[in-house]
């Protein structure tokens, strides 16, 4: 049977209570907390840095799966390893050279996630893909939550499962953006590992975190 771990997004909190946030989380069954770090300029929206992912670092010992939408990244990863994230995910387009930003975050012992946009091929990270941790397969354009699944990600999520299976590669496949009710069964079985969920897991079911969370898993 496969284990399906879920990483709620905290974009979809409430900002001004997000240790707490963080506790409902952990208590409702998360695996990881996913925490969506943006600059306002690799997309067009802004939200926390190293000094807030510091401070909630003390509210739980979950993996703090940290995705870095902002560029240049490479001189951030120091900042982010040592604000407590676990995962740093970034985005290859974020970096003159991928391989230097992978060792880096491989320096501070923390696990090496690359994410794909929905337009961005497998191709991009081909070379680097046997010493990545985690591949997030955006399944919208990132930025906001609350956007709309986009099926056309499916397939990517397929051939990367085929490529993982045939090399027996190590790396998690995670899904990032729109997963709700509806898709979270098909994106499963294309070979996704972990579920990323913001809108979701905060807001259906009158915000019942825990039935939420059993929800996605069950399919
Ligand atoms: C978008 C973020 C996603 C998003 C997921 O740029 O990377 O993590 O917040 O939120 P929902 O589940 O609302 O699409
Ligand atoms: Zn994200």
């Amino acid at each position: 049977m496969k284990k399906i771990q879920i990483s709620p997004s905290i974009l979809s909190a409430d900002f001004s209570q997000l240790g707490n946030e963080i506790k409902r989380l952990e208590e409702g069954g998360a695996d990881l907390i996913h925490v969506d770090v943006m600059d306002g300029h690799f997309v067009p929206n802004l939200t926390i840095g190293p000094p807030v992912i510091k401070n909630l670092r003390k509210y739980t010992n979950l993996p703090f799966d940290v995705h870095l939408m902002i560029s240049p990244v490479h001189e951030y990863i120091e900042k982010y390893a040592e604000a407590g994230a676990d995962i740093i995910t970034i985005h290859p387009e974020a970096t003159e050279n991928l391989k230097a930003s992978i060792n880096l975050i491989k320096k501070f012992g923390k696990k090496v996630g690359v994410s794909l946009n929905p337009k961005t091929e497998i191709k991009t990270i081909i070379d680097e893909i046997d010493c990545i941790d985690l591949i997030l397969v955006m399944s919208v354009n990132p930025g906001f939550g609350g956007q709309k699944f986009m099926p056309e990600v499916i397939d990517k999520i397929k051939k990367l499962k085929k490529i993982k299976d045939e090399n027996n590669y190590k790396f998690s496949i995670e899904v990032d953006g729109g997963i709700n009710f509806s898709n979270s069964k098909i994106v499963l079985e294309a070979g996704a590992d972990i579920l990323v969920s913001g809108t979701t897991i905060f807001k259906e079911n009158n915000g019942d975190i825990k039935s939420n969370i059993e929800k996605l898993k069950s399919i």
